[in-house]
C-alpha cells in the first residue's frame, strides 16, 4: 500500500514538487522560527565594552592596511588552537565589531588574543620592521604609521554610525571622543582617569613612545593591546580538566 503511494509521487512531477516544497517548508520553519523568539542569539558575557575612540581608530587602520589578509581573529575550539592562542573566541567577543575581523587566511598567527602578549615597545619595533624581532618574518613593515598624525575629525560620526547598528555608545562618550583619544595616548597631557571611567579597564599609555603627537601607530597598538582582553576567559571552562 505505502509502496504504491510512493510510486505515485515518483511518477508525477507536480506531486513530487509539491511534496518536496511541503517538506522543505516544515524543515525551514522548525529551524528558523525559534530564532525570532529568542531574546538574543549571542550569549552575553561580562567585561565586553565598546572600543575606546583610539582603539576604534586603530581598528580602522587595521582594516585600511588589510591586516586581515594575513591575520585571522578567531580562535577555533580545537585543542591545538587553544594551546597556541588561548581560550577559543566567544561569539560575544565580536558583538561590537562592524564588520567583524574573523578572517579565513592565516599567513601570520591569529590575533584574537594578542592583547597584552607583548609590550608596546615590542609592537612599535615589530610594526616598524618585523625582521628586527622575528628574523624569518615575511610581514611587511609599516614605519610610516609612526610619522603620520592620527586623523580624528570623523570619530563622532563613526561612533554615531556604530550606535545605529547597536553599539551602545552614550552621548557623553561621543561628545568626549576627541579628548579621550588624547587622554588614552598621552596620559601626561590629559587626566586619563575620567576616560577610564567611560571605558572600564581601558589601557592608557604612550603607545608609540612619543607623548606629544597622537599617531596612527598609537591607535593601532592600542587596538592590538585590547584584542581578546575584555572578557576574563579564565572564568569560562573548556573541558573537564579546565583547559
Ligand atoms: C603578508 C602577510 C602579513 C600582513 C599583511 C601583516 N602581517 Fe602581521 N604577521 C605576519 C607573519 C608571517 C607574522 C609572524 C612573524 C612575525 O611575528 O613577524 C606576523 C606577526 C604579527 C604579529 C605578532 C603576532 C604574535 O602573536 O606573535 C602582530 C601583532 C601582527 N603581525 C600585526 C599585524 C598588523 C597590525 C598588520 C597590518 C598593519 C599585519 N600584521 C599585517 C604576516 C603579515
Amino acid at each position: 500500500m505505502f509502496k504504491f503511494k510512493h510510486e505515485l509521487i515518483e511518477k508525477n512531477a507536480t506531486l513530487l514538487l509539491v511534496g518536496s516544497l511541503l517538506v522543505v517548508t516544515i524543515g525551514g520553519i522548525v529551524e528558523i522560527a525559534p530564532l525570532f523568539y529568542l531574546e538574543n542569539t549571542i550569549e552575553k558575557v561580562e567585561g565586553m565594552r565598546p572600543y575606546t575612540p583610539l582603539e576604534l581608530k586603530g581598528r580602522e587602520i587595521y582594516m585600511r592596511e588589510g591586516c586581515y589578509n594575513c591575520h585571522s581573529q578567531m580562535i577555533r575550539p580545537f585543542r591545538d588552537e587553544v594551546e597556541r592562542y588561548g581560550h577559543y573566541s566567544l561569539a560575544a567577543e565580536s558583538m561590537y565589531d562592524h564588520p567583524f575581523q574573523w578572517g579565513s587566511k592565516r599567513t601570520g598567527p591569529d590575533l584574537a588574543r594578542v592583547g597584552g602578549k607583548y609590550s608596546n615597545d615590542w609592537h612599535m619595533a615589530h610594526m616598524i620592521n618585523p625582521r628586527a624581532l622575528v628574523p624569518e618574518s615575511i610581514m611587511p613593515g609599516y614605519p610610516f604609521m609612526a610619522e603620520r598624525e592620527l586623523y580624528v575629525d570623523d570619530i563622532e560620526k563613526h561612533m554615531e554610525a556604530l550606535r545605529m547598528v547597536g553599539v551602545p555608545y552614550t552621548d557623553e562618550q561621543i561628545a568626549k571622543a576627541k579628548e579621550d583619544i588624547v587622554a588614552q595616548a598621552s596620559p601626561d597631557l590629559i587626566d586619563p582617569e575620567e576616560m577610564s571611567a567611560r571605558y572600564p579597564k581601558a589601557v592608557v599609555g604612550v603607545f608609540d613612545g612619543d607623548p606629544e603627537v597622537v599617531t596612527e601607530m598609537d591607535a593601532l597598538i592600542s587596538y592590538l593591546q585590547v584584542l581578546g582582553t575584555m572578557v576574563d576567559t579564565k572564568s569560562y571552562k573548556i573541558g573537564p580538566d579546565g583547559r
